[in-house]
């Protein structure tokens, strides 16, 4: 998929004026005394100035998955997203790329587009009307009686933005880090046989969870809760996570299930020459990973409570329905299903330490009608269950952060992902402050 890097304009950091040096110092000491194995103390979930530090040193400096080419596939389409403070235009270009333009008017700083998602030529700021071009350049301001003023010194900040297999992706840093090249390079041959520029927006679901955005991550990163997930444990393997050596005695049954199911998924993608492998990198690099293919039970076909197809129509050149679900976890803040019939794409916007907006879209073939190929309430149900027990869940946790009496209690070995995410958070922000 074509790949379209924007023009590298700085966004300057400030962390300075939201958190003082005597802060910086207690925040460093607490990362450095992290308890490896454990949860993470309470003002990682609860104090404002560490979110501030995350909004510089994770989404101020990373590449973050925004949305995908099925949100905007025509030129002029845009979607805004906000970062905590950070509020970005996303807009589909001419020759298929996207600019990602800062939101925020040269003038006095209004936000320049206030609607979620639309399309537009040129953008026009509501307070008094500068006018700027799809590319951010100030092409129009009323100045009556000035001399000196000159539009090219007021163009909208730019940040980074790149397409890859649909996904979109941004970087608010100047430079950003340059191994997502790589990760994108493992992930594309994964993602490219469901081909999400031939897929449309299903349906969007969008919930604020009254949690710290760690919480929802580290939620995602296990299955250890997943008997509070009766819809998805009909498709969704509940042994997620387990071992030979660490399944319990009452998933042994299951156990043996998911393991025939995915051989024989394996044997079936080999034949069509569809990649499975898990590749896992979630605290090794970077742009941390991880993505596989792997059954689901029933029919093994969708997330439905047989594992039957939810949308009669395949994705993009796939000739079986019957693929499981290539599941991908990206650091900081995504995670996506792709099955053979629809994908389903997971962003997490920090809002502030304690509210966390999860965005879910759903994607089916372009040419599937709603109705006749797939029925809205069914497509969706399984997922929009889950994310509600989960939104639950991570508050519960939110609430026994904020507890006099909190104390980081031990991860179990299924929940290693967890420990993942916590890996490279205090390493990607240990390496910020040094
Ligand atoms: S703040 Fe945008 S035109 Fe004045
Ligand atoms: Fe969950």
């Amino acid at each position: 998929m074509t790949a379209s890097v924007s023009a590298p304009q700085p966004t300057r950091g400030k962390l300075a004026s939201s958190v003082s040096a005597e802060q910086l110092t207690e925040i460093t000491e607490l990362f450095q005394n992290r308890r490896l194995g454990y949860s993470l103390d309470s003002p990682f979930y609860t104090d404002p100035a560490v979110f501030a530090l995350d909004m510089q040193a994770i989404f101020g400096t990373h590449w973050l998955f925004a949305t995908s080419v099925a949100e905007i596939p025509e030129p002029g389409d845009y979607v805004t997203v906000d970062y905590g403070p950070y509020s970005l235009i996303i807009l589909r270009t001419d020759d298929g790329g996207v600019n990602v333009l800062h939101n925020v008017c040269r003038h006095r700083g209004a936000r320049v587009l206030t609607e979620a998602s639309g399309s537009t030529g040129n953008l026009v700021c509501g307070y008094h009307s500068w006018t700027y071009s799809p590319e951010g350049e100030l092409i129009h301001a009323s100045t009556p009686g000035e001399t000196k003023f000159d539009k090219n010194c007021f163009a909208l900040k730019r940040a980074h933005g790149q397409i890859r297999a649909g996904l979109i992706f941004v970087c608010l840093a100047q430079e950003p880090p340059t191994d997502f090249d790589q990760v994108a390079e493992i992930f594309e041959p994964y993602l490219a046989p469901h081909d999400i520029s031939r897929t449309k927006v299903a349906y969007q679901q969008n919930i604020i969870e009254e949690a710290n955005w760690k919480l929802v991550m580290e939620n995602n990163r296990e299955c250890y809760h997943c008997d509070g997930h009766p819809e998805l444990a009909c498709s969704l393997f509940p042994t997620w996570g387990l071992s030979d050596e660490s399944v319990p005695t009452h998933l042994e049954e299951v156990w043996k299930r998911n393991k025939q199911a995915q051989a024989s998924l394996e044997e079936r993608c080999r034949r069509y020459g569809i990649p499975f492998k898990v590749v896992e990198e979630l605290d090794t690099r970077i742009a941390g990973i991880r993505i596989s293919r792997e059954s689901l039970d029933g029919d093994g076909e969708s997330f439905s409570p047989d594992g039957h197809r939810l949308s009669k129509k395949l994705l993009g050149d796939l000739r079986d329905f019957r693929l499981g679900r290539c599941s991908m976890h990206l650091q900081p803040n995504s995670w996506f299903h792709f099955q053979s019939d629809h994908i389903i794409t997971f962003a997490v916007f920090p809002i502030n330490e304690h509210q966390t907006l999860v965005r879910t879209t759903w994607l089916v073939a372009d040419d599937a009608l709603e109705g006749e190929d797939y029925d809205l309430e069914t497509l969706t149900h399984t997922w929009k269950q889950t994310n509600l027990q989960d939104k639950a869940f991570v508050e519960l946790c939110q609430k026994g952060a904020a507890s006099p009496v909190y104390e980081p209690g031990p991860y179990m070995l299924s929940e290693y992902q967890v420990e993942a995410f916590l890996n490279w958070y205090t390493q990607r922000v240990l390496e910020h402050l040094a």
